[in-house]
């Protein structure tokens, strides 16, 4: 079964394809600029504290040392509502690997030399950055201490109705601190001269960066340009401009017009960037005979930082999904002396639905039915919580299309059963779900060259999705000429304001700006418009938001072999079948559902920042000590989707593919590893001494 091979689908290829493969797209640090400088940041080795003392002598006196930054010399900030981007302008230290200055040198070789010349001293605070039950600070939803947490959700009388629940499920979960590893790491080239403040930099959002850093030294935004034609991958972690990016446009100030780049390492992306915070989270599941739903409670912990707040809210992927009449909905914040975590593919929704759908599958076991059947008893007629009708929910039919192709009825549904030579064997099931999400305010611009020829701009940027050959095929089709007529520019902030590239919406928001751009040239200039004119629109309100619940859905499927020697889990074979609106682009898409899907089996069986509390840093910070998934642990892996037409999410019809692949299919592995072994573990990863 392993190696199986599976045709891609058909669709254009993208249209940078060539110039991927080929290295000549430029990602950030290779952008062609003259006598640059190099970065090398100096970082905390405390976790909490203030430096007392930071000598810089040794460091400049090194031959090809231009500047060496601190707290001492650096220029005062505005605040901007981010502590992250608020770099030297104290001596606090919030966090071991915090940025406390930068060596900027001739070469990269010259400024890490001097780097660890600089000496340097602290005080040192006690500190606490040990993710537990009682942690000293907790953040409860409170509008001024907690702007980030939704409030608890409480309907009907959860208690009673899990008191006299037929069949019961109380399990707590735990989810465990994870990286994001794009294959680009962040990086910046920063140059300051007499035209203003230009950027190319690694991000998920251009125009947000030039905002943001304009706002931050205090120039005018007409005045900053950021650039971002290709980047190498994001994951959420490039959403906001981080603090090498502050630092950067610092040092830049002082080299009189010389540019200065930055590219962080592996070992400094695990302190700076972001990650998924760890989660604990307590299921509690109530229902009748038959299996249907009576109560519902989710309540979540999971870990922030103490100097700047984010919120996860895992327990709110219990809050549409099933009918229940009573639920309780509750996310709780743990604040430690750690680095500040971020978005990270489907946040909140991947920690989230972990623990839903692995205690469903402990509950279709105590009822005594197939997981998918108690699935199909417990679909909501409308949107449990808000009471909306869905815009397209096609969950159950993900479900049966996906049972029909694994063979899902075959199984014999008794744990433990099947042994094949020293491996036991078994099969799991678990649904995914993510919000439908449109961000407005983005606008392109449709210019019509000559003979049917057109340039067409819009400031996102394509991460590595696909977006710039969706976008590439939207404004063909809705300009009526072939694919090759269309010369799509994206990425910078020399083009049209464009929202930033997360929460899938790519497709949707950017692609819905420009078929309406597209329609209001047509409408202004007609089917043979003249030479060199153009037309900048964006995308109309849309009236059925708010009226309608809008979810992508998606059943995961997996096989999976447990060793019965040395516990050793492996993944055979995976099935996705997903709900998703309309797909512009099969070939690219498939790429989207495989990738998240390989993540998601990468977060059940190998990833995990392991937390060194006595210094409060993450021990496995490189690729050799965090795994990921390689080609070596996947086995095969289908995708495939239903037709789905939904006339209400946006005039595209995308409902978003980014992250949905990544959602329900650690739950589907861990259901699958129950199923093998009769072993249920509630703790990610899955790693072999949890089967012994
Ligand atoms: Mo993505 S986690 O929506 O940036």
């Amino acid at each position: 079964m392993t190696g199986m091979t599976r045709a891609i689908p058909p669709g254009p290829e993208r249209v940078e394809g060539r110039a991927k493969v080929t290295g000549t797209a430029p990602y950030a640090f290779e952008h062609p600029v003259t006598d640059p400088l190099y970065l090398h940041p100096l970082r905390a080795t405390i976790a909490r504290g203030r430096v007392t003392r930071i000598d810089t002598d040794a460091a400049e006196r090194v031959d090809g040392v231009h500047t060496v930054l601190t707290h001492h010399n650096a220029a005062t900030l505005n605040p901007v509502g981010d502590p992250e981007l608020a770099v030297l302008q104290s001596d606090g230290i919030d966090y071991r690997g915090q940025l406390i200055g930068a060596v900027v040198a001739e070469t990269p070789e010259i400024a890490a030399h001097a780097a660890g010349l600089v000496d340097v001293r602290y005080e040192r605070l006690p500190h606490d950055s040990e993710f537990r039950d009682d942690a000293a600070i907790v953040y409860t939803p409170d509008a001024d201490a907690s702007p980030m947490l939704s409030p608890d959700l409480e309907r009907g009388d959860v208690d009673a109705a899990f008191a006299e629940a037929a069949h019961t499920v109380d399990a707590t979960y735990t989810t465990p601190p994870e990286h994001h590893n794009p294959l680009e790491p962040h990086a910046v080239i920063a140059t300051w001269d007499e035209e203003g403040l230009t950027l190319h930099d690694s991000n998920q959002g251009s125009h947000l960066v030039r905002d943001l850093l304009a706002a931050l030294v205090g120039i005018d935004k007409e005045r900053v340009s950021v650039i971002a034609p290709h980047v190498g991958g994001a994951f959420g972690s490039k959403g906001m401009p981080h603090g090498h990016v502050a630092l950067t446009v610092l040092a830049a100030r002082r080299t009189a017009g010389r540019p200065v780049k930055c590219a962080l390492s592996r070992t400094q992306m695990f302190e700076l960037v972001g990650y998924r915070p760890p989660t604990r989270q307590r299921v509690r599941l109530g229902a009748d005979p038959e299996g249907r739903l009576t109560a519902t409670e989710h309540d979540s912990l999971e870990q922030t930082s103490r100097f700047k707040q984010y919120a996860e809210q895992s327990a709110s992927a219990s809050r549409e999904m099933y009918a229940s009449p009573n639920r309780r909905v509750t996310n709780r914040l743990a604040a430690l002396d750690v680095p500040a975590p971020t978005w990270m593919r489907a946040p909140g929704e991947a920690p989230g639905m972990y623990a839903l759908e692995t205690a469903v599958d402990e509950l279709a076991v105590r009822v005594g039915i197939d997981p998918i059947e108690l699935r199909v008893r417990n679909e909501p007629e409308v949107a449990p919580v808000s009471g909306l009708p869905f815009s397209s929910r096609n969950l159950v039919a993900c479900l049966r299309q996906g049972a029909e192709r694994f063979g899902w009825h075959e199984r014999d549904p008794r744990p433990g059963t099947r042994r094949e030579g020293d491996w036991l064997v078994g099969t799991g099931v678990a649904a995914a779900s993510f919000p439908t999400l449109f961000f407005p305010g983005s606008l392109a611009t449709i210019h019509h060259e000559s003979a049917g020829k057109y340039r067409v701009e819009i400031g996102a940027v394509d991460i590595g999705t696909g977006s710039r050959t969706a976008l590439t095929q939207l404004a063909a089709e809705a300009l009526e000429v072939p694919l090759e007529n269309v010369e799509l520019r994206l990425g910078s902030t020399e083009q049209p304001h464009a929202s930033l590239a997360g929460g899938s919406t790519g497709t949707a928001s950017w692609g819905s700006t420009v078929v309406e751009a597209a329609r209001s040239f047509r409408t202004e200039h007609g089917s043979e418009p003249a030479e060199g004119v153009e037309t900048t629109a964006g995308a109309a309100d849309n009236p059925d938001i708010g009226k309608y619940a809008m979810h992508a859905y998606g059943a995961q499927f997996a096989e999976v072999r447990v060793h019965v020697d040395t516990g050793e889990v492996r993944v055979p074979r995976m099935l996705g079948v997903f709900a998703a609106g309309r797909i512009v682009n099969p070939r690219t898409a498939h790429s989207q559902f495989l990738g998240g899907m390989t993540m998601g089996l990468s977060t059940a069986l190998h990833e995990h920042s392991v937390v060194d509390e006595r210094f409060g840093h993450v021990v496995n910070h490189d690729l050799a000590g965090y795994h990921i998934a390689g080609n070596a642990d996947v086995g095969s892996i289908e995708v495939s989707w239903v037709d789905e037409h939904d006339p209400h999410v946006n005039p595209v019809g995308a409902k978003g593919i980014g992250e949905i692949g990544i959602v329900g299919t650690a739950a589907a592995i861990g259901n699958a590893a129950y199923h093998a072994t009769g072993v249920r573990v509630r703790d990610l990863p899955l790693t072999p001494e949890k089967f012994l």
